[in-house]
């Protein structure tokens, strides 16, 4: 079966053909950053508009250089929900309008599951059943997986997402958005152990998250600084490794107690703040200990993408799960209550 994934929920229009015999064919991202940096953050009409203008272009482009022509897609993908209301609907109603016109099945698909499984697009897949650690920019959670559409919460964040906190500290430090992968690259430069910043909650039982905590030192650090003298690039740069090594950290040891609690030996990263390197290394690290494994999907698959959708809609389309005529998309939609592939009716065909 082969898939046209469209991911619109924000502010990158991604598409991507998956075919669930040969992977996948093809995606083509365009991130809207430069648009939204001069106001630093996303406006959500600008937004719109410009998925508007970039998704039918770039889905024609995609066909045309992956050689897969109208014929041979079975079946479309496109973002349901969480994100933004506008931004969602672009995608959605291109997605259901060229599901009609090519009489095909389209499939709304939940943000997160698709960072969920962004690392089976990987050459060597993780299996069934994991731990999933989501860290994105609206979400960090810990998640059990026995299977698609399996999915336990462990924990979350009770405040900011982790992305978020990094999004907001770079702000603090002067940096452009987004900030997160701007705050890790400052970070190597920093010296580390000048400041020391709280992990929050990991003296509590449970894997609960809370990140405004930490941004608030950040800021309290940062007043203080200037107080003295004005704030030098090493300055920002040892904030910067502060911050990052508290995040991290306190990731890493909720990650450590979810696959004590669970019982489980594999672990999985998703979502933009997985691409983070510091992160990858310490969890690695720990892993390693735990005589468990890391998995996780190439850099330009953390972030927002149209291959995770593609991948996502693909295995639901395969199980025989489709939407009916209408246009869904869903600003909130908890990621628990998405259904089993087991629960879905007679498998289609390939
Ligand atoms: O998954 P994503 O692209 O979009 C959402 O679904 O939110 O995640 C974006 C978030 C942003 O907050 C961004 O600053 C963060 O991921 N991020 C990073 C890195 N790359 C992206 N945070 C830390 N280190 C990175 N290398
Ligand atoms: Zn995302």
């Amino acid at each position: 079966m082969r898939v046209l994934g469209i991911e619109t929920s924000c502010d990158e229009t991604g598409i991507a053909i998956y075919d669930s015999e040969q992977g996948l064919q093809g995606d083509a991202l365009y991130s809207q950053v430069k648009m939204h940096a001069r106001y630093g953050g996303v406006i959500p009409e600008l937004a719109s508009r410009d998925h508007i203008r970039k998704t039918l272009p770039m889905i024609r482009q995609l066909m045309e250089d992956s050689g897969s022509p109208a014929s041979s897609i079975n079946g479309i993908a496109y973002t349901a929900g969480p994100g933004l209301i506008g931004a969602l609907l672009v995608g959605a109603s291109i997605g259901r309008s060229l599901a009609m016109a090519w009489n095909v099945p389209a499939i709304g698909v939940h943000h997160m599951e698709g960072h969920l499984l962004a690392p089976m697009l990987e050459a060597n897949p993780p299996s069934f059943p994991f731990v999933a650690l989501l860290v994105s920019g609206g979400h960090t959670q810990l998640v059990a997986v026995t299977g698609v559409g399996e999915y336990r919460l462990l924990g979350e964040s009770l405040d900011d997402a982790a992305g978020e906190a990094f999004d907001k500290v770079a702000k603090m430090l002067g940096l452009a958005y987004p900030g997160g992968p701007r705050v890790a690259a400052l970070a190597t430069q920093g010296t580390p152990g000048r400041f020391v910043f709280p992990r929050p909650m990991i003296n509590r039982p449970g894997l609960e998250f809370s990140f405004s905590g930490l941004k608030t030192a950040v800021r309290n650090t940062l007043i203080e600084l200037g107080k003295q003298a004005e704030l030098t690039e090493q300055d920002k740069a040892d904030v910067a490794r502060a911050f990052e090594e508290a995040v991290v950290q306190t990731l890493v040891i909720k990650c450590r107690r979810a696959l004590q609690y669970s019982g489980l030996k594999t672990l999985i990263i998703a979502g933009g703040v997985s691409a983070n390197k510091r992160l990858r290394a310490s969890l690695q690290e720990m892993v390693d200990s735990q005589r468990s494994q890391l998995f996780y999907a190439q850099p330009k698959f953390c972030t927002d993408n149209g291959a995770m959708i593609a991948y996502a809609g693909c295995q639901r389309l395969l199980a025989g799960q489709h939407e009916g005529l209408a246009i869904f998309a869903r600003p909130r939609w908890p990621l628990e209550s998405l259904s089993s592939l087991r629960q879905s009716a007679a498998p289609l065909s390939t």
